[in-house]
């Protein structure tokens, strides 16, 4: 594997160097084929809870169950019928059958009916990594037992939404991991969602997007003491260098962003002796027409102490706070994507304003006051709402480049996920038709948003005595009064929308990223492309 110097002579704090992991690399096929004559490790069959319903001769009616279980005189009645699977939803079972042209049979259970959503074809591909798993199957073929009557559309996008549960599914971060176990499964056929160049390209661009969410999902899972802001801005190099027909970048150091007057982002920074580094890639289309020019800023703490309002007692999570660089994540995820998908007609800017908030005698006090890069002076009463120190010179950065749009992402309060729960993340726009193209943008991507009020009026307990504003309010509406003090640092002339991200980037029960934002954000950017 291809080693260079500056990899080798690393060392970070702890002496931890993730293993270098390749990417699962599965490969999707459409098929019109009879599931008779496929031959493999593990046929997965979806099935609705009608589909397992028997005739006077206990014989399936359903044609696919009934010509299996034909070649296997009758075993796989009897079978399913012992393990008590009855087609529910969440259910599955694997079956070692004797006499069939694959090793195992597994059983999905839909419910009562074929799905219709997105995410629950997804959910179909989780169960088919899952049943892969347990038969350490290196391929494997999935059909739905009733799939005729969905619409081609739908097929499409079924076919590629199984395609990006299976892959997701079987993606564990294992680098850090001593003995990290190989993921077996190589190839999975998809039968009966059509087949040839339209349903090729779907499954391409579903990987494409994996692959995103993937590196994105890398990126939050890495401790602070290895993803400092310096190793986040070579990750976002990276990105650019491998895709370098449509990317640039430019990383500013300390003294760079200190001549563009960024005085708040520079505050938040001050105290780390791990330095600060503005990262900027730019995307631009092949052929180089560009109608629209878009931004995309993340929030990018590689760790959140909370400085001298220090994060203490139970329930402040400073042992998750390598999270506070999920939109960052988003971003670059949104940004490997792009650079495979390669959209034209659109200039998409993405814009991290990477540091670590720490606590030290260089550090920012509460009360000091910060002068931002676009003149507003902001009196810090509290260090801990630092996302939006940091964002605010980066949102003025971001209008200084001629964006007709502009997206931020940030796990930026504790308040939103007290208002949405850990699944869903809100967002703020003064635009309607902004709002619009994310709600559609979400629902093919099947990330869940929900819209929250600016509610100009909570704006009272943001002034200072000393300085423009304040950088917290008091202790209600804490996510609203956040997105209005990004919104000092916007020109009135770019469309802007703000996404708290702090509830969906993490996953508590798998103890795991989960790559929030990147399929919405390449799909915003498609919407936005010609
Ligand atoms: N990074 C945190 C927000 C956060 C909390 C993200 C939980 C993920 C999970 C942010 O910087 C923060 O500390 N916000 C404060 C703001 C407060 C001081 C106004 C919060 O939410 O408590
Ligand atoms: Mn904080
Ligand atoms: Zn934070």
């Amino acid at each position: 594997m291809g080693h260079s110097a500056a990899d080798d002579e690393r060392v970070t704090l702890g002496l931890t160097k993730p293993a270098v992991l390749e990417l699962p690399q599965i490969t999707f096929s459409a098929k019109e084929i009879d599931v008779a004559e496929w031959r493999g490790d593990i046929l997965a069959v979806a099935v609705t809870d009608k589909d397992m319903l028997k005739d006077s001769d206990s014989k399936f009616e359903n044609p696919i169950l009934k010509s299996l279980d034909e070649q296997l005189h009758g075993l796989l009645a009897e079978v399913s019928a012992e393990e008590d699977f009855t087609g529910k939803a969440g259910q599955t079972t694997v079956l070692r059958l004797p006499g069939l042209g694959f090793k195992r049979l597994g059983l999905i259970g839909l419910g009562q009916h074929t799905p219709t959503t997105t995410a629950a074809y997804r959910g179909i591909g989780e169960a088919v990594a899952a049943v892969a798993k347990t038969a350490q199957a290196s391929n494997a073929a999935v059909v739905l037992a009733s799939s005729n009557g969905i619409s081609e559309e739908l097929k499409l996008n079924a076919a590629s939404a199984i395609a990006s549960g299976t892959v997701l599914g079987v993606y564990e971060d294992n680098r850090f991991k001593s003995d990290s176990k190989k993921t077996q499964l190589k190839a999975v056929n998809i039968i009966g969602l059509g087949s040839g160049g339209a349903v090729e390209q779907k499954l391409k661009y579903a990987s494409d997007v994996c692959a995103g969410v993937i590196f994105g999902k890398q990126l939050v899972n890495a401790p602070a003491n290895v993803l400092t802001p310096g190793v986040l801005a070579e990750e976002a190099s990276k990105v650019a260098s491998t895709y370098s027909d449509v990317f640039t970048a430019s990383i500013l150091d300390a003294e760079q962003c200190k001549k563009l007057r960024m005085g708040s982002y520079l505050g938040v920074a001050a105290a780390s002796s791990n330095p600060p580094h503005f990262i900027h890639l730019c995307y631009k289309p092949p052929g180089g027409n560009v109608k629209r020019k878009l931004a995309i800023v993340g929030k990018g703490l590689t760790f959140d102490s909370g400085g001298y309002n220090i994060k203490t007692g139970p329930g402040c999570s400073i042992e998750i706070m390598k999270i506070d660089m999920g939109g960052a994540a988003a971003a670059f995820g949104a940004a490997k994507a792009l650079g495979q998908i390669k959209p034209t007609g659109v200039e998409v800017h993405f814009i991290v304003a990477a540091c670590e908030n720490m606590i030290s005698g260089t550090g920012m006090r509460p009360g000091d006051v910060v002068t931002a890069s676009n003149g507003k002076t902001i009196e810090v009463n509290n260090t801990d709402a630092e996302g939006r120190l940091t964002l605010a010179d980066a949102l003025v950065y971001a209008c200084n480049q001629g964006v007709e749009k502009i997206v931020d992402l940030a796990t930026l309060t504790g308040a939103c996920v007290v208002a949405l729960g850990p699944s869903i993340a809100g967002f703020y726009t003064p635009i309607d038709d902004l709002a619009k193209e994310i709600i559609v943008a979400s629902e093919i991507s099947g990330e869940k948003f929900w819209r929250m009020p600016l509610e100009e009026s909570y704006w009272d307990s943001m002034k200072s005595g000393v300085a423009d504003m304040v950088n917290t309010g008091g202790r209600q509406g804490g996510s609203i009064t956040a997105a209005l003090f990004l919104k000092q640092f916007v020109d009135e002339k770019v469309q802007w929308l703000h996404i708290d991200m702090a509830g969906p980037v993490w996953n508590d029960k798998k103890r795991a990223a989960t790559g929030f934002g990147v399929s919405t954000l390449v799909e915003w950017v498609l919407k936005n492309s010609s």
